[in-house]
């Protein structure tokens, strides 16, 4: 699997997003590739959030050498999955398409956690409170992940 996590910046999220998923794949012994990438060029080149950082350290998950990065189309042929965390980061990513195996691949990062009534994952950019929840979101949606590609781990 190849899987490509999408938000605004590369900063907050998606850095999460690939971290906890990467650390879980590692645990699990699988040979996937995990990135990220922001529809926005604000961030490129930068490291996350230092908030980012620090709820995944928290959590044993190392994001720092991270780099942000603005997606790019090429990416809609190179990964298998585009997980983005809201529905504008959806739709900006939709634009990108220039046919239908590319639009197949993209979906809501909420889509595979187990509560379907939650379909974003908020952006705590301006909300410093926001990261907690951000992180149990991803732990969970990565989960589900795990459950959908591994179906023996589940
Ligand atoms: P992210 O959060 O999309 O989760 O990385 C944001 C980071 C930066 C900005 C907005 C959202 N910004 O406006 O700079």
């Amino acid at each position: 699997m190849k899987i490509l996590m999408v938000c605004l910046g590369n900063i907050c999220r998606s850095p999460l997003a690939e971290g906890i998923l990467r650390h879980k794949i590692e645990i699990e012994g699988l040979d996937w590739t995990i990135d990220s990438a922001g529809t926005a060029a604000y961030h490129i080149g930068n490291p996350p959030d230092a908030r980012s950082i620090a709820i995944a350290k928290q959590h044993q998950v190392d994001i720092s050498r991270q780099r942000a990065r603005q997606i790019k189309t090429a990416d809609l042929d190179d990964f298998d999955l585009i997980l983005t965390m809201d529905h504008s980061n959806y739709r900006n990513v939709l634009s990108l398409v220039k046919e239908e195996s590319q639009r197949k691949k993209i979906k809501l990062m909420m889509d595979f956690a187990l509560d379907h009534s939650i379909e974003e994952v908020p952006d705590p950019y301006w909300d410093d409170d926001g990261f907690q929840k951000v992180y149990q979101m991803l732990d969970t949606a990565t989960e589900g992940i795990l459950a959908v590609y591994t179906p023996s781990s589940s």
